[in-house]
């Protein structure tokens, strides 16, 4: 690994995993929201959280707001930037996850290695990937921070679909098409998939 400590080792306690889940009677979950700003990731991220918690299941969101404004402060939008913030998050996640929470992640994460680096990270089932599908007329039509108007004037520099790419997801858990559907429908799908899949069972 590239870790700078030396003489650090893995400490087990007593208390697994499932322990935990037993205790809050529930199974721990990485919902990745990734999409073009503007898409709806973090609208639907709440309506999940509020659905969740009305059936008495603990989430727990990370997004851009409570993320960059501590954690990730220091980190802005070059591609190594965003790499970093993904990557920090995806620790994150983990720890959340295996805490037993269901974690709603909403990051732009243009860039589809910094994703799939964090669904390594993890193990097999932690992580669904929520392709929240937008064009970017779609979303510049909304522009609900001013933030494509700025970019579009020069006055933001790589803005992810203006000057900076974004990379869809190839084989993405759920996709939510934002033109064609409600927040609450979309909200409505997720919490479907989980049903389906088992992770509320
Ligand atoms: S990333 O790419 O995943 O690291 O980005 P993220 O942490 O999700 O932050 C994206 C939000 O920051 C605002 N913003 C920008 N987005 C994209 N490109 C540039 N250059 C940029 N500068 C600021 C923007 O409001 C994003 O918020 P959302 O909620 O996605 O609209």
């Amino acid at each position: 690994s590239d870790s700078k400590a030396t003489n650090i080792k893995w400490h087990d306690g007593t208390v697994s995993r499932t322990d935990r889940q037993r205790l809050l009677r529930q199974r721990g979950v990485t919902l990745w929201f990734t999409g073009l700003s503007g898409a709806g990731k973090s609208t639907i991220a709440c309506l999940v959280e509020q659905m969740l918690l009305d059936r008495g299941r603990l989430a727990y969101r990370l997004d851009g707001d409570n993320v960059r404004h501590g954690l990730n402060k220091n980190l802005g939008f070059s591609a190594e930037d965003r790499a970093e913030n993904i990557r920090r998050i995806g620790e994150v996640a983990r720890l959340f996850t295996d805490a037993g929470v269901i974690v709603l992640a909403s990051f732009v994460s243009p860039y589809r290695r910094d994703r799939d680096a964090v669904r390594e990270l993890m193990p097999a089932g932690d992580f669904v990937e929520v392709y929240i599908e937008v064009s970017l007329a779609g979303a510049e039509k909304r522009d609900p921070k001013g933030l494509y108007k700025k970019a579009r004037a020069g006055e933001i520099k790589n803005f992810t679909g203006i000057d900076d790419p974004y990379e869809p997801p190839e084989k993405p858990e759920i996709v939510l098409q934002t033109e064609n559907l409600s927040p609450q429908e979309a909200a409505a799908r997720v919490l479907e998939h989980l049903e389906k899949h088992g992770y509320l069972a």
